[in-house]
C-alpha cells in the first residue's frame, strides 16, 4: 500500500482528523451484502437466463483458467477507483479453482465472455471481482454471471455474500441491486497533503 494513502471507513474518527490535517479524498468505495435468505431465486435465474444466448453460465474448470488469464490481461485498465478497489493481475496460480476459490463465467469456444471469481470460507462468500468482455457490456452478462453464482452457492449452503467496488463503478452498483445486495459500508481513500519540492 502507498504509504501516501490511508484508506478508512468513512464513519472512522481518522478520517476528520486527516481532512482537518489537508488530506483530501481521491477515491470512494463500498461494500455490500446479500443474505441467503432475502435471495429472490425468481430474478436472479431471470438474471442468470440472459447468459443463454451466449451459451450460458457454468462452473468453471481448470481448463478454463487460460481462458480467464486471456481475459483478465486485456481487462486490467479497466477496473475503476484507486488502492482500496485495485485489481491485482490473475496470474496461473491466484486464477487456480479449488473448493474455496470458485468462478462462474460464459465461456464460447476457447474464449472467456463474463466471468466472476468467489471466495469461500465456511458459509461466508466474498465476491473477488467480476468482468465482462468488453465488446459485449451492458448486456447484463456481469449481471448473470454474479446472479449464477449466488444460486449455485447459495444451493450448496452460503449464507451471506460480501461483495464491493468503486463508487465510480456504476455498472456493478447498478448489477449488485437488482440482484439484491444491500450497501453496508462505505469507505474512503485519502491522500496525504502534497508538500512542496
Ligand atoms: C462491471 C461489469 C462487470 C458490468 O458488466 P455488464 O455485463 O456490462 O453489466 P450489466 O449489463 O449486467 O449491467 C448491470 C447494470 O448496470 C447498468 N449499466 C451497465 N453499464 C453501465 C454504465 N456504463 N453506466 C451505468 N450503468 C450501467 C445496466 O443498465 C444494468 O442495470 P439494470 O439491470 O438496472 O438495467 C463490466 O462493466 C466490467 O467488466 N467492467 C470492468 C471490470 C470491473 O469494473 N468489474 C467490477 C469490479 S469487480
Amino acid at each position: 500500500m502507498d504509504t501516501g494513502k490511508v484508506v478508512a471507513r468513512d464513519d472512522d474518527p481518522r478520517v476528520a482528523e486527516l481532512l482537518s490535517q489537508g488530506w483530501h479524498v481521491i477515491a470512494e468505495s463500498w461494500a455490500a451484502q446479500l443474505d441467503a435468505h432475502a435471495i429472490d431465486t425468481r430474478e436472479l435465474s431471470r438474471l442468470a437466463a440472459t447468459a443463454g444466448p451466449y451459451g450460458g453460465v457454468r462452473s468453471a474448470e481448470s481448463s478454463d483458467v487460460s481462458a480467464i488469464l486471456a481475459l483478465d490481461a486485456v481487462t486490467l485498465p479497466h477496473y475503476p477507483g484507486d488502492v482500496a478497489t485495485h485489481h491485482e493481475a490473475l496470474t496461473p496460480v491466484s486464477a487456480g479453482l479449488s473448493a474455496t476459490r470458485r468462478a462462474f463465467g460464459v465461456f464460447e469456444h476457447e474464449r472467456a465472455l463474463a466471468v466472476t471469481y468467489v471466495d469461500l470460507a465456511g458459509h461466508r462468500a466474498e465476491i473477488d471481482f467480476t468482468v465482462v468482455t468488453p465488446e459485449l457490456r451492458g448486456r447484463r452478462l456481469g449481471s448473470a454471471v454474479k446472479a449464477a453464482s449466488v444460486l449455485a452457492l447459495s444451493a450448496e449452503g452460503v449464507r451471506t455474500f460480501r461483495t464491493g467496488g468503486s463508487a465510480e463503478n456504476h455498472a456493478i452498483l447498478a448489477a449488485n441491486g437488482r440482484l439484491g445486495f444491500v450497501v453496508d459500508e462505505r469507505w474512503v481513500t485519502l491522500a496525504a497533503p502534497t508538500t512542496a519540492p
